[in-house]
């Protein structure tokens, strides 16, 4: 089952001389939510996303999680970095695996387990090979297999999916939730990307800079797999949209994804 998580009036800067880089951001998660955040590059979410895994204390304030307030990392939180970090010497499998056995899992019984992921992520005919030999995208994947495998209370998710092709990345949007709706876990995805939001959480925060700030939330009151041509689904985008030109988010506005045939629309 997920964790409940409270933000409490984080603020932080790198050095004592630094401008800062999040202040007081304030907020909570509940157990088993899906929530996604969303901000301009260099904001300060892979920070606060550190700060939730536990990797970074903040200046002031602190993060709870089930009420407990964090001090170090947690084999119960995962977390899945913009670039994957993988064993090159092992397989596709065994370090799809690591976490399993960190977790005292035996080995035989690990890779068992990561066989279904790596088959729900597309990789059934790489699970011998060399991770060296794998491209950025098949990488990621692997990345994403190991954090799931040990079925985690938080998955927390940097950027996990921007050096996948569109085929793939709109195949794991929708499978992710999934996994995390049937096993209670809580999610945050860090994303750049207002249609990956809306597809893939039930709420929305988004960040402003200098410093990094929560200035608006938006609840995706809309049915599982979520789907971009509903009219629901075009509601909420132009929602969110209208959030961030209230915000001094200074966004752009429209852009074209290249790898996607459909307009979609940046954070940044
Ligand atoms: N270790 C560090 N030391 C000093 N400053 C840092 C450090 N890490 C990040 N920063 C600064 O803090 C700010 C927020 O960085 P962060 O990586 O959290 O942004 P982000 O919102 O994740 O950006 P992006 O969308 O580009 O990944 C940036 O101005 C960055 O330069
Ligand atoms: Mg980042």
């Amino acid at each position: 089952m997920g964790a409940s998580i409270s933000i409490d009036y984080i603020s932080h800067r790198f050095s004592p001389s630094a401008a800062l880089t999040l202040k007081e951001v304030d907020a909570k998660i509940g157990a088993g939510e899906m929530v996604a955040l969303i901000g301009r590059s260099g904001c300060g979410k892979s920070t606060l996303l550190h700060m939730l895994a536990g990797l970074m204390l903040p200046s002031e304030g602190c993060v709870r999680i089930n009420g407990h307030q964090l001090s170090k990392p947690s084999a119960k939180w995962n977390m899945m970095f913009q670039k994957a970090s993988l064993y090159p010497w092992m397989s596709v499998k065994q370090n799809a695996a690591l976490g399993l056995l960190f977790a005292g899992e035996s080995k035989h019984e690990s890779e068992q387990r990561v066989d279904a992921l790596l088959d729900m992520v597309g990789l059934s005919d790489k699970k011998d090979a060399k991770v060296q030999s794998l491209s950025g995208g098949q990488q990621q994947r692997v990345a994403l297999a190991r954090s799931l495998a040990t079925e985690p209370e938080v998955l927390l998710l940097d950027e996990p999916f921007s050096a996948l092709d569109a085929f793939t990345r709109s195949a794991l949007q929708e499978e992710v939730p999934a996994i995390c709706r049937a096993q209670g876990i809580t999610m945050v995805i860090v994303t750049h990307d207002i249609d990956e939001a809306i597809v893939m959480s039930d709420r929305v925060l988004i960040m402003s800079q200098n410093p990094g700030r929560i200035v608006s939330e938006m609840e995706v009151d809309l049915d599982w797999p979520r789907q971009h041509m509903d009219s629901g689904f075009q509601r909420h985008r132009d929602e969110l949209m209208q959030r961030f030109e209230g915000t001094d988010t200074g966004l752009a506005g429209r852009k074209l994804d290249p790898d996607n045939d459909t307009e979609s629309k940046s954070a940044a």
